[in-house]
């Protein structure tokens, strides 16, 4: 680990971004605020994440606890109404996590978010930020309207019991009964006469800096 984002690492081994411990919660209105994860908001971290993946096609995508990321915000009205997650291997970082609650969609939380990390990743002397996003267009909307635009795609492909067969042969006495796999998506048309379930998942990307 080098550069800027390594520079910042703490004792823990973990980023500590500035604004981190300086500006512990940061009101951005009254009924509002955007401060970072605290472990104790574990619980309903998890609640507003599998709830706001609920209606997207990344449903059945549920963890049981939070994976830690680099950069961890939550926007709190009392309870968690938004996440994002920002992991910073170094000079670009990548959304790893933004989900907000459906109760809570279209008052500016997601945004102000990014906002919030955006300003700590170029505090820093991250250059850019990605993440990868499926067919959603509330989250396409999201992207392109925060200045992200696509660099590529490729297809994710979910091969149900009846389907495996005909993609897989397992060793060992194992079966397949189920595969989730990857392809180029110059074979979009074959995948989806070969599989129900194919997802475009698109790499999105801003510059971040001066
Ligand atoms: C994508 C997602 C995170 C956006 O969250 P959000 O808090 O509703 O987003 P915002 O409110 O910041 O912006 C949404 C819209 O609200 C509107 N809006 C209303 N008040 C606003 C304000 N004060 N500031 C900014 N936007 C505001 C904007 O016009 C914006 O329009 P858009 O759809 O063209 O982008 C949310 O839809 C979500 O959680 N989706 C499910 C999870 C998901 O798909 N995540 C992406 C991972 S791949």
């Amino acid at each position: 680990m080098g550069g800027v984002a390594g520079a910042a690492r703490g004792r823990t081994g973990r980023l500590s971004l500035p604004g981190a411990w300086e500006r512990p919660e940061v009101r951005r209105d009254p009924g509002r605020s955007i401060r970072d994860y605290e472990p104790a908001d574990e619980g309903a971290w998890l609640r507003c994440r599998v709830l706001g993946l609920l209606g997207t096609t990344c449903y059945d995508d549920v963890w049981p606890a939070k994976r830690r990321a680099d950069l961890e915000l939550v926007a709190t009205d009392g309870d968690v109404t938004g996440v994002l997650d920002v992991s910073v291997p170094g000079a670009e970082a990548t959304i790893e996590t933004v989900v907000v609650h459906p109760d809570h969609r279209g008052l500016g939380i997601a945004t102000a978010l990014l906002a919030e990390a955006v300003a700590r990743l170029e505090r820093c002397g991250v250059r850019g930020i990605d993440a990868w996003a499926r067919e959603d267009a509330p989250a396409l909307a999201w992207f392109a309207r925060n200045g992200f635009v696509e660099e590529c795609r490729y297809l994710q492909v979910y091969a149900s019991p009846a389907e495996v067969g005909t993609a897989l042969t397992a060793k060992h006495g194992l079966e397949p009964v189920g595969a989730f796999l990857h392809a180029r998506i110059e074979r979009e048309t074959e995948m989806r006469q070969r599989f129900e379930r194919v997802h475009v998942c698109r790499r999105m990307v801003r510059g971040l800096g001066p």
